[in-house]
């Protein structure tokens, strides 16, 4: 079964970066290219868009897609931005893109490892020629880390009596799959409601394993020493932790005099997105102008 991503935001995004004429445009988290498509669309012939994304098949399955001589897509960090377009002799853009964390593609695919529904290996991996997995995470790390980053990444109040019962496990024998992690963490604080027990815990591994955190700080840092002046800033984050980090920049910057933040408060979903979107529920859409 091929899975889809409906991009977030989609008129939104265009608003803030106003695509046109010869421009050149980065899409950091170029996933399966929803919003690199609308942003062709919108440039001349002379424009391009850089499409950058740590997952391989994302890249492969875009390129596939959007056959079209100014995309260009690469494989790298988003922190690496700056080098990754110096490699293609570009060292300033008008407008950059962040649409963070996972797409469905990469969620809902279990062999990736991602979902609790998995029997695969416990992986969560974004990049999947990056040693470091989520196995490691679960097996190897200290009770107190684990502790600190269910906390920290997924605000689990439940934490300790959570990582008490991987510990108990993890004694007998390594925890090997996702299905397994699950029903250990259903074990120790039972199932109330639709949400899954193990949501906030999986949300946490994935953010550790992809150090979600700090390529967002770097990411942001290095978008500044490539936006032109008047180039614009377009961020659409899905979680709280990560819409602080971005407000936090911009605020601060703007501080510096050297982004404008171009609203108040965060765009989120209308209705009809919600509607024909229910995964954009948790969107929120930061724009600045660089200075
Ligand atoms: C929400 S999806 C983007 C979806 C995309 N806008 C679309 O329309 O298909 C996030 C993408 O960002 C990528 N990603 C997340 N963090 C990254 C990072 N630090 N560097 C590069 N790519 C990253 C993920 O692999 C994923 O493909």
């Amino acid at each position: 079964m091929i899975i889809t991503h409906l991009p977030v935001f989609v008129r939104e995004v265009n608003e803030i970066l106003v695509p046109a004429g010869e421009g050149i445009y980065v899409d950091a988290t170029v996933g399966l290219g929803g919003h690199s498509e609308e942003l062709l669309k919108m440039i001349g012939q002379g424009g391009r868009v850089l499409g950058i994304d740590r997952d391989e098949e994302a890249l492969k399955r875009t390129g596939e897609k959007l056959k079209d001589s100014r995309l260009i897509l690469m494989k790298g960090n988003f922190s690496d931005i700056n080098s990754l377009l110096h490699s293609q002799g570009i060292n300033e853009a008008d407008g950059v893109l962040f649409d963070l964390g996972v797409s469905m593609m990469q969620l809902r695919d279990l062999k990736r490892g991602f979902s609790f529904n998995s029997d695969e290996r416990l992986d969560m991996r974004m990049d999947s020629s990056q040693p470091f997995s989520a196995w490691d995470v679960v097996n190897e790390y200290p009770e107190k880390g684990l502790i600190r980053i269910l906390k920290e990444y997924g605000e689990e109040y439940l934490a300790p009596r959570i990582v008490r019962a991987i510990a108990a496990s993890r004694q007998k024998k390594s925890i090997e799959t996702c299905s397994e992690l699950a029903g250990i963490i259903e074990g120790a604080v039972g199932r109330r409601g639709r949400i899954h027990p193990a949501t906030k815990t999986f949300q946490a591994l994935r953010i550790e394993v992809n150090k979600e955190m700090e390529e967002l700080k770097k990411g942001l840092e290095a978008s500044l020493s490539v936006l032109k002046k008047g180039g614009r800033l377009c961020v659409i984050s899905y979680h709280s932790l990560e819409d602080r980090i971005v407000k936090n920049f911009i605020r601060d910057n703007a501080r510096e005099g050297i982004l404008k933040q171009l609203s108040k408060k965060p765009l989120v979903p209308g209705l009809e997105e919600l509607r024909t979107n229910p995964s954009s529920r948790s969107a929120k859409l930061r724009g600045a102008e660089r200075l």
